[in-house]
C-alpha cells in the first residue's frame, strides 16, 4: 500500500473552496466531465453511433465495477440508484410471516423503504438495531442476528456517523442462521476495500455519485450466483439473448443474456453518462482502493487530533470508516453552523448531533488549517 499524493490538479476546485462533502456528492474530475461531454455530443451525429456501441460501453465497464468489489463480471448489473437496486433485491428475496428484517438505526431511507414494502407484502417484521452503552454498532447487529432473522440490510459504514461494521463477521453469522444479507455500499465503495468473496452477500447496491466520483444516476448492483436466475424489476429488450441482432428483435424471447445482465436497468447504454462513469472508475482503480483508504485514513487521523485540540471528539479509528470523520458537536454550537462555514467557503454536512467531514484526495493541508480555524471560531462564538 502507498500513500497517494494530493490530486487537486485533477479537479476543478478553486482555492477559495474547502470541500468536505464527498459523502453528499463526490466531485468529478475534469477528465471524467470531458469524457461525459464527448459522450453527450455523440447525439449531435447519431448516424455515427454504431449498433455495437449499445453494448461496447457497458461491457467495457462491467469488469471494472466487478474489480471494485472483488466480484466476477457476471455478477454485475447496471442500476441508476440504490432504490432501484434494492427494489430488485426485495423482489427476489422471499420472506415469510414471523421472520425478521434487521436494519440499522438511522439507516439511509432508500435502504429502509424497500424493506418496509417487503414487510407489508410478506408479513415479516422489521427490527431496527441501535447501540446501548459502549457497545459498537457492529457488535449490536451481530448479537441481533438469530434463527428468526430472514434478512439483514446494512452497510459497511453508517452514512450519518461513519460507524464501521465488520461485514466478514456479519456475513458469516447470516450464513450460519440462513439469513440473506443485502448491503448498500454507497458510502464506502471506492474508499474502503471490500471483497464479495469474503463477505458473501446476496445483493450489493452502490450509487456511484459519491465515493466513486461519478455522475448522478450511475451505479450498479451485485447479484450473488444463486439469485442470477431471478426476476428483474423491468422487462426490457437489451437484456435478452440475441439482442445485438437489431433486425430480429421482434423474434421475442424469454431467454435472458447471461449472468446478472437480466437485472440491468432499461436504457443502460447511456451514451452521455457511461464514458464519464468509466473514466471515474478507471481513476479510482488507478489510485487503488486500498491506497485511497490508507491515505484518507492517515489524513483523517491527523484531522481527528486537530479536532480534539478544539474540543471535538471523534469515534476511535477502529470504530469508524477510515474515510469518514464525524465529531460529536456540543449542544452549545450555533444551529446554523454549516451555513456559517459555507460563508467561509467551507462545505461540510451536519447529520443530527454530528458534523460529517468527508475529505478526499483533493483536500489540501491549507483546507484543513482554514477549516480548523473557522470551526474553532464558530464554536467559541
Ligand atoms: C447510504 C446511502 N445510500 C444511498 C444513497 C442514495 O440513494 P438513492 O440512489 O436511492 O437515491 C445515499 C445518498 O445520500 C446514501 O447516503
Amino acid at each position: 500500500m502507498t500513500m497517494i499524493p494530493n490530486q487537486r490538479h485533477l479537479f476543478d476546485i478553486p482555492e477559495g473552496v474547502t470541500y468536505f462533502n464527498t459523502a453528499t456528492m463526490g466531485p468529478m474530475t475534469k477528465a471524467s466531465v470531458e469524457a461525459g461531454q464527448k459522450g453527450l455530443a455523440r447525439k449531435l451525429h447519431p448516424w455515427t453511433i454504431p449498433d455495437t456501441d449499445f453494448f461496447a460501453d457497458t461491457e467495457r465497464l462491467r469488469p471494472l465495477l466487478a474489480e471494485l468489489i472483488g466480484a466476477d463480471t457476471d455478477g454485475i448489473a447496471f442500476s441508476p440508484s440504490v432504490s432501484y437496486s434494492l427494489a430488485t433485491a426485495a423482489k427476489n428475496l422471499p420472506l415469510s410471516k414471523g421472520q425478521e428484517i434487521l436494519l440499522l438505526e438511522d439507516q439511509f431511507p432508500s435502504n429502509v423503504y424497500a424493506w418496509r414494502d417487503l414487510a407489508k407484502q410478506t408479513g415479516a417484521q422489521i427490527r431496527t438495531i441501535g447501540t446501548r452503552g459502549n457497545e459498537t454498532l457492529s457488535d449490536a447487529l451481530l448479537a441481533a442476528i438469530g434463527p428468526e432473522t430472514g434478512l439483514v440490510a446494512a452497510a459497511n459504514v453508517r452514512w450519518t456517523d461513519g460507524a464501521l461494521l465488520d461485514l466478514v463477521a456479519i456475513g458469516k453469522r447470516c450464513r450460519d442462521v440462513g439469513a440473506a444479507l443485502v448491503l448498500d455500499l454507497t458510502q464506502s465503495c471506492g474508499a474502503l476495500p471490500f471483497d464479495v468473496k469474503e463477505v458473501q452477500p446476496d445483493f450489493v447496491a452502490v450509487a456511484a455519485y459519491k465515493w466513486l466520483l461519478s455522475p448522478y444516476a450511475t451505479g450498479f448492483l451485485y447479484v450473488a450466483p444463486k439469485h442470477r436466475g431471478g426476476v428483474p424489476l423491468e422487462q426490457n429488450w437489451i437484456t435478452r439473448e440475441g439482442a445485438s441482432n437489431f433486425a430480429r428483435l421482434i423474434d421475442y424471447t424469454d431467454a435472458y443474456a447471461p449472468g446478472a445482465q437480466r437485472f440491468d436497468m432499461g436504457e443502460r447504454s447511456n451514451f452521455a453518462l457511461l464514458p464519464a462513469f468509466e473514466s471515474a472508475i478507471r481513476t479510482v482503480l488507478g489510485w487503488g482502493v486500498s491506497n485511497i483508504a490508507e491515505t484518507l485514513g492517515a489524513r483523517n487521523a491527523a484531522l481527528a487530533d486537530r479536532l480534539a485540540g478544539i474540543g471535538l471528539d471523534c469515534p476511535p479509528a477502529s470504530e469508524r470508516g477510515a474515510h469518514y470523520l464525524c465529531p460529536l458537536l456540543p449542544e452549545s454550537v450555533p444551529a446554523d453552523l454549516t451555513a456559517r462555514l459555507k460563508e467561509d467557503g467551507i462545505f461540510v454536512s451536519r447529520r443530527g448531533d454530528r458534523l460529517r467531514i468527508t475529505q478526499h484526495l483533493f483536500t489540501t493541508d491549507a483546507d484543513v488549517e482554514h477549516f480548523i480555524a473557522r470551526l474553532a471560531h464558530h464554536i467559541a462564538a
